[in-house]
């Protein structure tokens, strides 16, 4: 399973991370909007960068609609003190140049139109200068090179196993509003990079967006759609973070039958998942909604939870759970190491973040590794914290808030 993997797996992260290379997607990326994207970056030794972001009009990456060339510098400043593991960068851009392919022109104009004066019509096949010191035409797309505010270089691999090494470069997360995007600071990451050099043997996605320019954009394989099932069990492909300075792994089961959910979520206060603080198990009744109207071959659901308990799994928590007063939490002062409480009485852990009852609104997709097992993506959780209720407070029957894929399996408690 991916939890065994993960413990067979030697992860070192880089501090600070020499990032010097050339990375590239493995897959079609999905940005809230929802954008498609895939990017080629490459870092060189004297800090400076030179970054190609390739933008689709479909969630298959298949047809290319505009093409970003990135110029600037970055230099790691210090670790993270918000995302531990993270290193903390800063960077200046030096040039944003802008080709748009075929039709799409026409729309890029009109969005660009209303942040500067671009001087002529944007032609397919030629390139606009976007940004220098004096101008920035870029508002238009809500561009931004935040995500370079926070990395984590990680490798992983298996003793005397050179196929199986890894090299993942990860980027800070992009904020789920659009308009949000330009001033945000990274608190998690993005789906991660992966090291052109090291992956290509392994990768085919890797190889066609390393070998691509801002002329020949890549153009990913189309996939047939998979139809999304959740029945079985799902464990996460990795330790995840979350925004919030959270580290997990997931064990998901859905019953289709009984339309019923059972988690496993356990909390680890570092970037490898190694040291435990507190475990959760939920459960509860999902429901199947429409498919998506913005993301092809997605599908919205329904998650309650209706019961949970918590394990306080070292001393720092169980302490912290037991100081707590009245109904916070559990039955007042009884917490220690090991030993799971029910908190369904209490509306869930508020101490630890874990509110309930209450309803998430999921958007799920279904996708294949290269090794033909099945992936489960799920919905960008909101970058402002609050939850995928949009829907109820409007009247519209509309998406969830967020509709960006995040690699692994799905969240349901937050
Ligand atoms: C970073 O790695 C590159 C090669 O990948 C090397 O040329 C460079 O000297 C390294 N930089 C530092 C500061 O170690």
């Amino acid at each position: 399973s991916g939890l065994k993997q993960l413990h067979g797996q030697q992860v070192t992260g880089h501090l600070p991370p020499n990032i010097t290379g050339h990375w590239v997607s493995n897959s079609c990326e999905v940005r809230p909007g929802p954008e498609f994207i895939t990017r080629s970056y490459r870092f060189f030794p004297d800090g400076s960068f030179q970054a190609l972001q390739f933008y689709y009009q479909d969630p298959e990456c298949s047809e290319p609609s505009y093409s970003l060339l990135i110029r600037g510098g970055v230099r790691p400043l210090q670790a993270s003190w918000l995302v531990r593991g993270g290193a903390v960068c800063e960077y200046h851009l030096s040039r944003v140049q802008l080709l748009c392919h075929g039709p799409a022109a026409a729309l890029i104009q009109r969005r660009l139109r209303s942040a500067c004066d671009l001087r002529q019509p944007l032609r397919p096949g030629l390139t606009y200068e976007l940004w220098d010191e004096r101008r920035d035409c870029t508002r238009g797309l809500d561009f931004s090179m935040q995500e370079l505010q926070l990395m984590r270089l990680e490798r992983s691999g298996h003793h005397g196993d050179p196929s199986r090494q890894i090299e993942e470069l990860f980027l800070g997360d992009v904020h789920t509003e659009r308009a949000q995007r330009r001033l945000h600071q990274p608190a998690g990451y993005q789906t991660p990079l992966q090291s052109a050099k090291v992956s290509s043997e392994r990768c085919g996605v890797c190889r066609i967006v390393s070998s691509a320019d801002l002329h020949h954009p890549p153009v990913l394989p189309a996939r047939p759609e998979r139809p999304v099932r959740l029945q079985g069990d799902w464990v996460s492909t990795r330790c995840e973070v979350r925004p919030g300075v959270l580290f997990l792994t997931r064990q998901l089961t859905f019953h289709e039958d009984s339309q019923t959910w059972t988690g496993q979520y356990e909390h680890f206060s570092d970037p490898v998942c190694r040291h435990p603080t507190f475990s959760i198990s939920a459960s509860g009744r999902y429901s199947r909604g429409a498919p998506s109207a913005a993301i092809g071959g997605a599908v919205e659901f329904t998650f309650t939870v209706t019961h949970m308990t918590v394990t306080p799994m070292d001393e720092a928590t169980a302490s912290l759970l037991k100081v707590l007063r009245g109904r916070a939490c559990g039955s007042e002062g009884s917490w220690q190491r090991g030993v799971p409480q029910d908190v369904t009485s209490t509306s869930g852990c508020a101490a630890l973040g874990v509110r309930l009852p209450h309803t998430e609104y999921e958007l799920f997709s279904m996708g294949q590794d290269p090794s033909g097992h099945s992936l489960l993506y799920n919905g960008q959780r909101p970058s402002d914290g609050s939850r995928n209720h949009r829907r109820r407070k409007g009247g519209r029957r509309d998406e969830p808030v967020c509709v960006c894929m995040s690699e692994s399996v799905c969240e349901c408690v937050c």
